[in-house]
């Protein structure tokens, strides 16, 4: 993906071939389009999906695909949930959660760091902030791999017909039990506020809770699994850059927002135009897919010189990581702190931890998401 990236920035950086609609990867032309929301929609969905009512239910509260004026109401309730400072009271919590989950493979000099650290660590930190039973994780996986399954812009009928329609039902079902037993029971948790928060005076639809809940449940997901890997392999990858992490933890946070700009969990985003329109000269009729590249965008040279560099002192401010504009994620700080926080637990425990050379690490999809589904590591104590 990543020479390709190279190919494109080098030759074509917007191409209308292949599947993707209009494909954009430069940076300059990737934060016109972010900027501008009039012209390029994030209502995606309703544009290419045939009508399903699982799906429509879900949408209802997405608000990745929901445009103004709505999505500023949506946003406002996510956004009262995850403040800045909500998030750094849950450091703490992260970091119990975090040893617990290392202490069990304590034994062990190899191990999956999906299995044991990646995948579990992001959905027990979320269950716990919504206020959902962790003993419920074999469900959210299924609903998990359900939305993962979903493409950002066109979702085919016979995945929903198949095992996506009826696990979103039953995870739309289990949000809906919760927001019900929270409007009478409410307690100190999201759920319970979620419950009881209103836009324009009234309670959230069905579909509002159960869009605002799926999306904070599982947007955060497999993107911070994917940072926790991307960062033991690149580091694995860099000694000089890791011994200087180790001798100085202050080196973390910006060694780990490099990390996001070379692996960027979503490589790329997706809007479409709601009207006749150009990008970087090139014409583009009303209702065509774009699809900015924001992991090309994050190795343009004319942004980022020597891009293509693992450089953990690099200044990555205004990386596409995290998108930009209206929509830029309201989940970035928590991902922040779970990177930062497994990164140096990782390093208090082991003088030595690096991909197994002779298993190596098997990679999901790399269009939809840049995260490992398996990576085998040895530990050294
Ligand atoms: C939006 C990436 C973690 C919740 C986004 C967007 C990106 C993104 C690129 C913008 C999508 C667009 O413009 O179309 C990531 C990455 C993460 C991460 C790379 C981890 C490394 C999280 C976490 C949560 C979360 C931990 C919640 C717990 C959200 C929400 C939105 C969003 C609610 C929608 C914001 C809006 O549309 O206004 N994320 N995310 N994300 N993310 Fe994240």
């Amino acid at each position: 993906l990543f020479s390709w990236f190279r190919e494109m920035l080098n030759s074509q950086p917007i191409s209308s071939e292949g599947d993707h609609g209009l494909q954009v990867f430069g940076y300059e032309d990737i934060t016109r389009i972010l900027a501008d929301t009039k012209t390029f929609s994030s209502e995606t969905a309703r544009l290419f999906n045939l009508p399903h009512p699982e799906l429509d239910r879900f949408d209802e509260g997405n608000l990745v695909t929901t445009d103004p004026p709505r999505h500023r109401k949506l946003r406002t309730v996510i956004s009262q949930v995850f403040t800045p400072r909500s998030v750094a009271n849950l450091a703490e919590r992260i970091e119990l959660i975090t040893d617990t989950l290392l202490d069990k493979v304590a034994d062990r000099d190899s191990f999956d760091l999906v299995d044991a650290l990646a995948f579990p660590l992001p959905i027990t930190v979320i269950a716990d902030v919504l206020g959902l039973p962790i003993e419920d994780e074999p469900l959210f996986r299924v609903w998990g791999d359900a939305i993962g399954a979903l493409d950002a812009a066109t979702v085919p009928p016979e995945l929903l017909e198949g095992e996506v329609g009826p696990a979103l039902h039953e995870m739309g079902e289990y949000f809906l039990r919760h927001m019900r037993d929270r409007r009478q029971n409410p307690r100190d948790d999201v759920m319970s506020r979620l419950a009881n928060a209103t836009i324009d005076g009234e309670p959230l639809t069905d579909g509002e809770m159960i869009g605002v809940t799926g999306l904070t449940m599982f947007a955060g997901h497999a993107t911070t699994m994917s940072l926790i890997c991307t960062a033991v392999i690149l580091l694995g990858q860099h000694p000089e850059a890791l011994a200087e992490i180790r001798a100085d933890r202050d080196l973390v946070p910006g060694a780990l927002e490099e990390v996001l700009r070379m692996y960027p969990p979503f490589p790329r985003l997706v809007r479409v135009t709601t009207t006749d329109t150009e990008i970087g000269g090139h014409p583009v009729a009303a209702n065509q897919l774009v699809t900015p590249w924001i992991g090309a965008a994050n190795r343009d040279g004319a942004k980022f010189p020597d891009p293509d560099r693992f450089d953990i002192h690099r200044n990555t401010g205004g990386h596409l990581v995290f998108g930009q504009g209206i929509h830029f994620c309201l989940g970035a700080p928590l991902a922040r702190l779970e990177g930062k926080i497994a990164l140096n637990l990782l390093l208090d425990r082991y003088s030595k931890i690096s991909v197994d050379p002779e298993r190596g690490v098997e990679w999901e999809n790399p269009n939809q998401i840049i995260c490992p589904r398996r990576l085998p590591v040895r530990a050294t104590r």
